[in-house]
């Protein structure tokens, strides 16, 4: 049997995940590609510390040369992370006709373009189906199976701290630090959690699907975007009471003419199917004009289901080395028509800190009709008390008219705070 040989660049979660898949499904995998994948190198920083999975001491190597310049080495499968000696030893492996998979988003949101034309230049293929959604097949998805169709909508919950964290604060009650240390403490947050929770995590992985499902390049620096920091168990408690759950949501629509796209979190109606998408869990909904509304839902992180997502990748390239196939075009950006809005419009909720006195919501009623945001409802919950939550839910806004609005009502008398502002998706 024909052996394929592969370098690993990274040793951690995914890495293990990915050494120890191919152990354990070692017949599975030979009897559906007629090939043996063989990891050969391994490259890390630290070639002493405890792994979680058992490769051989000899495998593991802290020099890239001992890969890039292994004329035996097919596949290059980059799971270190960051951006920096990520790029550096992508592209050189490339130059040395070595196929590429990787899982890292950061990367392939900000050089997708140029890692992907160097790979054509070379005749060497790229893939990257675990940079989003982690064990969710959404790139092949999006590329493959729903090839035919035209994407009108992607909708995602592809970050699984913040999400765990968001059902941490709705289940239990807990409050964001509390549910943050869980987060932490139950593996799934990293050490420095920042990415994720500022949401920076979501808009690298939002760029690389609007690329694959409209054609279209938006730098993750340029979709507007929030993270969950400032939504506190109130917001959380108002959400249920008015019939929705809080999530971190990633959004691409074409309305007409038009993309809007944002990433941010949002109240999502209870009956929405990504309203209860729980804990670590990921998913994605899709309306394709042929295939109709779709949804992907799965572990979005973790050790094996990524490495299944990486593995997926790599027995695609096993399957075509030593064949005549020619990677296709670059990473298409045809959606040249779309008119690029960001977020658009849409219904906000409004949550004000008041004192309970006559006259008050008056005064913020015609703050908001001044600059045109037409209100849905109002809600009051609680009286007796010197100072209460208001709460506003909104028509369909743009944000600019709804912070212009905003500006003067945190001037108004007898407001003390905004605690918070949160699309609502209809
Ligand atoms: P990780 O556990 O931190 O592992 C990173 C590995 O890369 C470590 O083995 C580290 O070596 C090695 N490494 C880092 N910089 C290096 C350098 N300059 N030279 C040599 N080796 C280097 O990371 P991970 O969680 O597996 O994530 C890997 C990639 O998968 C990232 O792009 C991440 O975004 C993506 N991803 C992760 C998940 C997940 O659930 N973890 C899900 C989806 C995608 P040492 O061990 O010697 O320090
Ligand atoms: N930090 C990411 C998450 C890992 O929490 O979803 C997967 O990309």
């Amino acid at each position: 049997m024909e052996s394929i040989k592969v370098a690993l660049l990274g040793f951690g979660v995914v890495g293990s995940g990915v050494f120890n898949i191919l152990q354990d499904n070692k017949e599975k995998i030979e009897s559906h590609i007629q090939k043996r994948i063989e990891i050969k190198k391994i490259l890390v920083r630290d070639i002493e510390k405890a792994r979680g999975a058992n490769a051989p001491k000899e495998m593991l190597t802290k020099d890239i040369n001992d890969i890039v310049n292994d004329p035996e080495i097919d596949m290059v499968v980059e799971l270190m992370g960051g951006i920096g000696k990520a790029y550096e030893y992508m592209k050189i492996a490339i130059e040395n006709k070595k196929h590429i998979v990787t899982a890292n988003k950061a990367l392939i949101a900000t050089h997708g373009d140029e890692i992907y034309k160097l790979a054509v230049e070379n005749g060497v293929q790229i893939r990257y189906e675990a940079s989003v959604g982690g064990g969710i097949p959404i790139i092949n998805t999006l590329t493959q199976s729903l090839a035919a169709n035209n994407v009108d909508e992607i909708l995602g919950v592809i970050n699984g701290t913040t999400n765990f964290i968001l059902t941490q604060m709705d289940e239990q009650g807990m409050d964001f630090d509390d549910a943050v240390k869980l987060a932490q403490d139950s593996g799934f947050a990293e050490a420095d959690p920042t990415s994720d929770i500022e949401g920076e995590d979501v808009a690298f992985k939002l760029s690389i699907l609007m690329s694959v499902a409209f054609g279209i390049k938006v730098p993750p620096h340029k979709i507007p975007r929030e993270g969950i920091t400032k939504i506190s168990s109130k917001d959380i408690e108002f959400a249920n009471q008015l019939g929705y759950k809080v999530k971190l949501v990633a959004a691409a629509k074409k309305k007409g003419d038009d993309l809007e796209f944002h990433v941010q979190p949002s109240f999502l109606p209870i009956d929405h199917p990504l309203a209860s998408i729980k804990n670590e869990f990921n998913a994605v909904f899709i309306k394709g004009n042929a295939v109709g509304e779709l949804l992907l839902h799965g572990k979005g992180a973790g050790s094996t289901p990524t490495g299944s997502a990486v593995l997926g990748d790599m027995l695609e390239i096993a399957k075509i080395i030593g064949t005549n196939y020619k990677p296709g075009a670059p990473l298409v950006h045809n959606g040249g028509d779309l008119n690029l809005i960001g977020e658009g419009v849409s219904p906000y909720y409004v949550h004000l800190h008041v004192e309970d006195k006559p006259g008050v919501l008056g005064k913020i009623t015609s703050a908001f009709g001044k600059h045109n945001v037409s209100l849905k409802s109002v809600i009051q919950r609680s009286r007796g008390e010197k100072t209460v939550p208001l709460i506003f839910i909104t028509y369909d806004t743009p944000r600019k008219d709804l912070d212009d609005a905003i500006e003067e009502i945190k001037n108004t008398d007898a407001v003390i705070r905004v605690e918070s502002i949160l699309r609502v998706e209809s």
